[in-house]
Order: C-alpha cells, then structure tokens, then sequence
C-alpha cells in the first residue's frame, strides 16, 4: 500500500525541502497547503483573500484549506501532507478523511528557524527552495531569477511563528499524547535529516 506520511514542524523546519524528496523517493504526491494557497492567494472566497491572513502571517480560514486538502486526498494514492493540519480542528477533520502510516515532527530550535526563513529563496520556475548562505544555485541564470516569499520577512517570520505556538504546537501534543508521533531532529544537513526521516518512515511500514 502506498505511503502516507504526515510531516509537522514550525515554519522553516524544512518541510517543503523534505516533502519533496520524499514524494520522489516514493512516488507520492506531495500535498501542501502552502503552495496550493499562495497559486490562489488573490482568490475571492466567503472569508476574503488567502492572501489578508498570509501576508499577516495568520491562518487561512479551516473552510478553505480543508476544501484544499479533501480535493489533493481524493487524488492521491499515497502522499505527504506538508503544512496540514495545523490547528487542532484541522487534525480532527483529518482523521476522519484518512489515517496515516507514519505522523513525524521535525525538531528544530527558534534561531535556526528565523536564520533559515529570512534567507530562504525560491525559484519561481521550478518551486526548488534554496538558501543565501546554506544552498544557493551553480547556475547564475537561476540564481538571477531567484526571489524572496512575501512572508519571508523578518516582521512577518515574527507573526507566523507566534500563529504556531498558538495554534500548531497543540495539534503536535495531540499526536505525541496518542503515540503516534516520531520525532526527529531536524538540524543537520538536508540529506542526514532525509535519512532519519526515511528510517522512521521504513520501519513504519
Ligand atoms: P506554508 O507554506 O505551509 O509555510 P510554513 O509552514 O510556514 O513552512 P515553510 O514553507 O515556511 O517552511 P518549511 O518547513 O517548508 O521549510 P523549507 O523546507 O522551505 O504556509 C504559509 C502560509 O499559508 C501560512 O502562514 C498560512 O497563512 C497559510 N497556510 C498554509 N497551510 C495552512 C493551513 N493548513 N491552515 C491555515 N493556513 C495555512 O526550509 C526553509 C529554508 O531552510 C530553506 O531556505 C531551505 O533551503 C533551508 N533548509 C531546509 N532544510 C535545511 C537544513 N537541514 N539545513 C539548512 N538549511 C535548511
């Protein structure tokens, strides 16, 4: 059975940078509420923009990303869900849609986080994430197109990281009070930290 994994963690963890991998290591999909989000921040819905609650650094209303998610669940086989459920409605919306063969918290301290934020780059061709002084690009055509999230301020940082201790450290209580969650350490290279990932999520199997 195809693999369906959740990965939690505070804003610069390196969600995105391990989904990724982890979609093509098992090919699955990769579900983010982020990037669905931010190709429709100026859509018009009951509760204004995406895009008032993103630049702010605050959550999106639960209707509109749950209407995200249950469309990317009934497409996938296997996935990993990278940015969902972040609150605690959110993962009870969740297990009532699927359940999960691996739910993993990367841990990583609050310095690292805003250091890795505030220089994260994005290629806006390819959704690659690379990093000003960590991962920056050979091809200096790419690194010419490279650009910085709105949210990627230092202000803004700020906000999303107070929206997380708010709202998201409980639902990763509430996984750790089921024993379900495996934690990780997230503050090594890119490819050790793969590598602790993909153990937990082979010997869950
Ligand atoms: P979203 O896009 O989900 O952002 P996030 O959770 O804040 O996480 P990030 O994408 O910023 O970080 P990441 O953990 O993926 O880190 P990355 O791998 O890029 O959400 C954005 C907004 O959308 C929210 O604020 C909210 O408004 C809304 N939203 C989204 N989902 C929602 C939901 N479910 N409900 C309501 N609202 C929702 O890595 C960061 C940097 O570090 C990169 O530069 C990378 O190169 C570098 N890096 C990664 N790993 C390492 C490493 N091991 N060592 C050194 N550098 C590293």
């Amino acid at each position: 059975m195809s693999k369906r994994i959740l990965l939690l963690g505070a804003p610069g963890a390196g969600k995105g940078t391990q989904s990724k991998r982890l979609a093509e290591e098992y090919g699955i999909e990769h579900i983010t509420t982020g990037d669905a989000l931010r190709a429709n921040k100026d859509m018009e819905t009951e509760h204004g923009t995406p895009r008032e609650y993103m630049d702010a650094g605050d959550l999106v209303p639960d209707a509109v990303v749950n209407e995200i998610v249950d469309a990317a669940l009934a497409d996938a086989d296997g996935f990993v869900l990278d940015g969902y459920p972040r609150n605690l409605s959110q993962a009870e919306y969740l297990s009532e849609q699927t359940d999960l063969t691996a739910a993993l918290f990367l841990d990583v301290g609050e310095d690292e986080l805003i250091r890795r934020l505030t220089g994260r780059r994005m290629d806006p061709e390819t959704g690659d994430i690379y990093h000003t002084e960590f991962n920056m690009p050979d091809d200096e055509e790419i690194e010419a197109r490279l650009v910085q999230r709105d949210d990627d301020t230092e202000e803004v940082v700020k906000d999303r990281l107070e929206t997380y201790y708010d709202n998201t450290e409980p639902v990763i209580d509430h996984y750790r009070e089921q024993g379900a969650l495996v934690e990780v350490d997230g503050e090594a290279h890119p490819d050790e930290v793969f590598e602790r990932i993909t153990d937990v999520v082979e010997s869950e199997a």
